[in-house]
């Protein structure tokens, strides 16, 4: 079979009406690059696979619509714009907004950041409130990680939206997203906090979070919860989205003593 060669994308290549800076990431679904228009504005080039089996082909293109419906139905700081999809010889690409900074985990694993506890609830907290935009309009993520968390030292913006989709309680069914569901969000937002608190953390690592990590019992319990909210009152799925966010915001602010 004949197979097309994709063609190498590299600083200065255009691409529409954008003209590529550096790659700045590549992952499960694709390649993105930032560029500028221009004006000189900055964005993001996400570029999907496009050699893929027939199979392959019509789940990623399904998964790749989920993404920019997502996207553009939702409008907050914290999450990317979509600027347009571009669909020429050199590929697929949605156009991002860029968003500033580094991802968590670049900021861990790379930068070796120690992150305070003013800087975790920081980030805690803008985390909720995205979650809160997001949930209300009935979209969840599926892939809160902390590399699809990107942090200036000040804002947090979510990305990745390659695995949202509607809520399972959600209006609409039969979509992909059954089985993504809003605890899932809660429980890998956990993760990473628990991420960050132990970025400042000197110990051996050979016992659970929950025994190392110098937490307060109100900490642990609101982290556990989050993490397996069985049994709880007003449980994410239960109910209205924005209203389960800022219960959760409460919480996190009472267990960190910022009420
Ligand atoms: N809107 C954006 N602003 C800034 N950086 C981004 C943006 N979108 C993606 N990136 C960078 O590209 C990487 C891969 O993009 P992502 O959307 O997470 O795709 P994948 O499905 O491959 O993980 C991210 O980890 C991040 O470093
Ligand atoms: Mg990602």
């Amino acid at each position: 079979m004949m197979r097309k060669i994709p063609r190498r994308i590299g600083k200065g290549s255009r691409i529409g009406e954008y003209t590529v800076m550096s790659p700045i990431g590549g992952g499960r679904y694709g390649v993105c690059f930032l560029a500028r228009d221009d004006e000189g504005r900055k964005v993001v080039l996400k570029r999907f696979r496009g050699y893929l089996s027939a199979k392959k082909r019509c789940r990623t293109a399904e998964m790749r619509r989920e993404e920019a419906v997502s996207l553009s139905l939702l409008s907050h700081p914290g999450i990317p714009e979509i600027l347009g999809v571009i669909n020429d010889r050199n590929g697929y690409f949605f156009v991002l907004e860029y968003m500033e900074g580094k991802t968590l985990e670049d900021w861990l694993f790379r930068e070796r950041k120690e992150f305070s506890p003013a800087e975790i609830y920081d980030i805690g907290s803008q985390m909720f409130g995205i979650m809160g935009h997001m949930h209300a309009r009935g979209f969840v993520h599926g892939d809160i990680s902390i590399s699809n968390v990107i942090y200036d030292g000040e804002k947090v913006s979510l990305i990745d939206f390659g695995l949202a989709g509607r809520a399972r309680d959600g209006s609409r069914t039969g979509s992909r997203a059954h089985g993504v569901s809003r605890d899932l969000d809660y429980a890998r937002t956990a993760d990473v906090l628990i991420y960050l608190l132990y970025s400042g953390y000197r110990g051996k690592g050979r016992r659970t979070w929950c025994e190392e990590l110098p937490l307060t019992e109100d900490q642990k319990a609101f982290l556990e919860e989050l993490i397996d909210p069985a049994g709880m009152e007003g449980k994410p799925g239960g109910c209205d989205g924005a209203q389960y966010a800022e219960k959760v915001a409460a919480g996190f602010a009472k267990a960190w003593g910022r009420e």
